[in-house]
């Protein structure tokens, strides 16, 4: 079989049974974060994975994304929590969708939908300094929440924050505000039916955070949030493997200039071979002569600067020939680089590898 000219096969095991491990590691619900598309992963498919490992609601940031889960024919519970200014809920709440409220004006735009009964969940600001509704504003939200749901108007099924992943001591504190906004909410008659605050990290380290449900993103692709433990060493495995084939290859003498700007050139007479895959696709230029690939069994670096569509890899005079496989990244107890790996040479996170690999590359389930 030919190897594919750029492709991202995602394991859609993988993330069932990575939702699976959050379900019995946690005991509480799972809401699977498949917003943008799924951290690149494929946001429906995905959706699909996480509910056949025990996920029972799906978070997405906007109401773009909601609906287009809808249209895919996913009917699970879906909550968007990130709304443009002024924003109408009409629509969303006709496609079932359960909307984050974070401000007063949101509440009331919750509170006129035509025919009531719009889920809710209230956002407490608790530390992060986002979009939650701040303490000072806690007692007039809460009571017109709490006059909105007695007349019929919203259904108020969750509360809920977000923690900053600074320290524990600092997510402690966020958790300890969240619950003095859950206690001033009881206060105001206010009896949601989920509290959740954790996201992967928090779900995994700190337990006290776990609450009703924990809202998974990272974790459902098999990726650690943390920079000391790997995805095997959290008992998660990574879903997404980046792959080209090999589209040139090319004998050079000692000293030819390589790619854009000649930061790399030949110390000695060299094959390199050519990778279709560049910025374009997600391939971090700032990884340039850093980023790792495997070829025929064999890791490399990247010589030279990424472009836009294709990168170099000096492979010294081992035999690589046009059409060979390159993987950039997989799972790396099968021996291939990690996504963390080249989040580490482009000085950035594991997210931002995975979910910025772009619309030209293929997705294929596995
Ligand atoms: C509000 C909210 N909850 C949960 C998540 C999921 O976070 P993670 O991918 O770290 O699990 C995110 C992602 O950024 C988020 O914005």
């Amino acid at each position: 079989m030919s190897v594919p000219f750029r492709e991202a096969t995602i394991d859609m095991d993988a993330v069932a049974d990575n939702t699976r491990h959050f379900r019995r590691l946690t005991g509480a619900e799972v809401i699977a974060v498949v917003k943008a598309d799924a951290y690149g992963h494929g946001a429906a498919a995905s959706a699909v994975a996480a509910l056949s490992g025990g996920a029972t609601r799906l978070g997405v940031a906007d109401i773009t994304e909601a609906l287009s889960l809808r249209r895919a024919g996913i009917t699970a519970p879906i909550l968007a929590w990130l709304h443009a200014p002024g924003q109408r809920f009409d629509e969303a709440a006709a496609g079932n969708i359960e909307f984050g409220v974070s401000s007063f004006d949101q509440l009331e735009a919750a509170g006129v939908v035509p025919g009531g009964n719009v889920a809710v969940h209230l956002k407490l600001e608790a530390g992060l300094s986002r979009n939650g509704i701040a303490p000072s504003d806690w007692g007039r939200v809460f009571a017109e929440a709490a006059r909105l749901e007695r007349i019929g108007r919203i259904r108020i099924v969750g509360l809920f924050s977000h923690l900053s992943n600074t320290s524990p001591a600092d997510d402690r504190e966020a958790l300890a505000r969240f619950e003095e906004g859950t206690a001033a909410a009881a206060s105001a008659g206010i009896r949601p039916e989920i509290r959740h605050i954790a996201a992967t990290a928090a779900a995994i380290d700190l337990p006290e955070t776990r609450l009703d449900a924990v809202r998974i993103g990272i974790g459902l692709y098999g990726l650690s949030p943390f920079d000391d433990r790997s995805s095997a060493e959290l008992g998660l495995r990574p879903a997404m493997t980046l792959r080209g084939a090999v589209a040139a290859v090319r004998r050079v003498p000692a000293g030819a200039g390589v790619s854009y700007g000649y930061t790399h050139r030949a110390n000695h007479d060299t094959t390199l071979a050519l990778v279709p895959l560049g910025y374009a696709d997600g391939v971090p230029r700032h990884a340039s002569g850093r980023g790792p690939v495997l070829i025929n069994g064999r890791r490399y670096a990247v010589a030279g600067r990424i472009a836009m569509d294709q990168f170099v890899v000096d492979v010294g005079d081992a035999h690589v020939a046009v059409g060979d496989e390159v993987v950039l990244f997989g799972d790396p107890t099968l021996g291939v680089p990690s996504a963390t790996e080249w989040a580490h040479a482009a000085g950035t996170i594991n997210y931002e590898i995975v979910s910025r690999i772009g619309s030209r590359v293929p997705r294929r389930n596995g």
